[in-house]
């Protein structure tokens, strides 16, 4: 092979050198599902199904809409680095694959950088009174449109009864109640607290809640305490994402190809990135489109129309107080998102 005609193919290895910021990317529970599987000519995107979540994610859709926040942020990285590469989406569950990065003849440009990625992160502490601008809201349903998917606009006073019903289920079912204590990280001595999971600072918790959290969900307290109220009070603990005026963005997108969801999810970078710049802040709740009661709700609430259902549902606004104050959460070592 010819000097030039290894080209494309020693450019995709560059893909190394970015994997790691990329996976700054949004991701349910921060359990960081992706791979890149370096092949001859490619690079496949796929996800360890050890990182992907159980009755948390019921449908797995969490986990095709945070490979796509990962694809996302690769393509942002790519672009500023100036690799040439293009996305094909080729979902194949059995394959645990999403599609392939493919060399590409020039890099492609792209409105957000590497700094939007390494900066962003959710919030999920109280929030100011100050309204979100109409203009970002209109980007926001401009940039849905352009992917395909349309952006519902919800006033939080609406979607509050529907977050606490949700939250309600949540907390009331034993398996997502030890999923949640499995990836909670509620003090700096647990041995992956540098490396994935939901720790105590991001999750907003003072230290006695933190030790409340881990005594609660202990499955022998959480058994004897479920029947005595527990499940009002965590649910009246946990829904301040609808507190206040405000608003929450719902993506909804028609049909039900898994595929899709992969895409949904790269707009939700998209998104997320845009309204970070202006200094709005994000904090997703998936319950109220997992929830069973509360989804067929949700679509009304959004005026689903033509087989639309929500696939993301997320607050936006402005902190109550500073966000930079908080270590962000943590992300394995970028060689541990390799195979190969
Ligand atoms: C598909 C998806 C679903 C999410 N669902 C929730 C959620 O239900 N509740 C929540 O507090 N955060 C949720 N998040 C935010 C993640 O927990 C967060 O992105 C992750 O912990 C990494 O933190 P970072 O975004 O600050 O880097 C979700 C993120 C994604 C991409």
């Amino acid at each position: 092979m010819t000097d030039t005609e290894s080209t494309p193919v020693r450019s995709m290895d560059r893909l190394r050198e970015i994997a790691g910021v990329a996976a700054r990317a949004a991701n349910a529970h921060n359990t960081q599902p992706w791979e890149l599987r370096f092949r001859s000519d490619h690079v496949e995107v796929g996800w360890r199904t050890q990182y992907a979540l159980g009755p948390s994610d019921p449908a797995h859709r969490d986990l095709r809409l945070s490979l796509g926040t990962y694809v996302e942020s690769l393509l942002i990285c790519a672009a500023e680095a100036g690799i040439p590469v293009r996305w094909e989406p080729d979902f194949d569950v059995d394959a645990t694959r999403v599609g392939r990065l493919r060399p590409d003849e020039w890099p492609t440009a792209s409105p957000r950088s590497v700094a939007d990625v390494e900066g962003r992160r959710v919030w999920r502490g109280a929030w100011k009174r100050e309204q979100v601008p109409a203009e970002a809201l209109h980007r926001a349903r401009r940039t849905a449109e352009e992917a395909g998917f349309r952006v519902a606009v919800v006033p939080t006073q609406a979607a509050r009864p529907l977050l606490v019903r949700a939250y309600h289920w949540f907390f009331g079912d034993a398996g997502i109640a030890a999923e949640l204590l499995a990836w909670a990280r509620l003090s700096p001595r647990h041995p992956e607290y540098r490396r994935d999971g939901l720790n105590d600072v991001m999750l907003v918790l003072s230290r006695a809640e933190a030790l409340a959290m881990r005594m609660f969900f202990a499955p022998p307290v959480y058994r004897a305490l479920r029947p005595l109220g527990l499940v009002r009070l965590l649910t009246t603990l946990s829904s301040g994402a609808t507190r206040g005026e405000g608003v929450v963005l719902v993506i909804l997108g028609k049909g039900n190809d898994p595929a899709d969801e992969v895409e949904a999810g790269r707009l939700v970078t998209r998104l997320w990135l845009d309204l970070f710049r202006d200094g709005i802040h994000v904090h997703p709740q998936s319950h109220v489109i997992d929830c069973p009661g509360t989804v067929g709700d949700l679509a009304r609430l959004c005026g689903a129309t033509d087989g639309e259902r929500p696939l993301v549902f997320f607050r936006v606004g402005y902190p109550a107080t500073d966000p930079a104050a908080r270590p962000r959460h943590p992300r394995r070592e970028s060689a541990e998102h390799i195979s190969a």
